[in-house]
């Protein structure tokens, strides 16, 4: 498997190549387009999610698939290589959510927590129809009961990064997944 090096020399072992990617993400717009008939809107939970969504969207039009677009910030508190503790929303939507079918799209399923608080959000907020894409998901490490209707990758335990994923805000331009060794 390919190996490239980060701005800053670290060697990064690569998970799957910008094709590879490409090509998961067509399929998954397939995937959506059948299961959800008719109008919805995207919430992306930002920022690890930017490219994975700006990429399904393009997958989704392709397909004369035309969603309504929003974004949201949602962090954990402790920024670390694993997540813990309550989630907290930084940008909020700007759309009502009330009545509507939301996708919500983001970058990986690990504990659960993050995308248990939003879907109780959207919930709260009305929302009449609730799915879920995930580009990945890390098996075993769920600790609240949410699963994805949409997953790109099951991955193993590494911290990865690339493809709007980061460490410390950094790596998230990489139009790969890779991984940090170190972790
Ligand atoms: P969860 O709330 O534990 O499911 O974690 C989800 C969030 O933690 C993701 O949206 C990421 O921001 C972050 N995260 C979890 N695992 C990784 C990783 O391997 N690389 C980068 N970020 C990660
Ligand atoms: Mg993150």
């Amino acid at each position: 498997m390919a190996v490239k090096r980060a701005p800053d020399k670290r060697t990064i072992p690569v998970l799957f190549t910008a094709t590879e990617i490409r090509e998961r993400v067509e399929g998954m717009a397939a995937e959506i387009a059948a299961k959800i008939p008719g109008d919805f809107l995207i919430v992306s939970l930002l920022r690890g999610s930017f490219m994975f969504t700006a990429d399904l969207v393009r997958e989704l039009y392709a397909i004369s698939v035309h969603p309504q677009i929003d974004f949201m910030t949602l962090s954990s508190y402790g920024e670390s290589t694993s997540s813990s503790g309550a989630v907290v929303v930084g940008r909020d939507l700007t759309d009502e959510v009330k009545g509507r079918t939301v996708l919500i799209v983001d970058d990986i399923l690990e504990t659960g927590r993050t995308l248990n608080f939003a879907i109780n959000l959207l919930k709260e907020r009305g929302a009449a129809d609730i799915k879920i894409a995930m580009l990945l998901e890390k098996p075993g490490k769920l600790q609240v009961d949410v699963k994805a209707d949409f997953v790109g990758f099951s991955i193993p335990d590494k911290f990865v990064v690339g493809y709007g994923l980061d460490y410390a805000n950094h790596y998230r331009e990489l139009p790969f997944i890779g991984y940090l060794d170190v972790h």
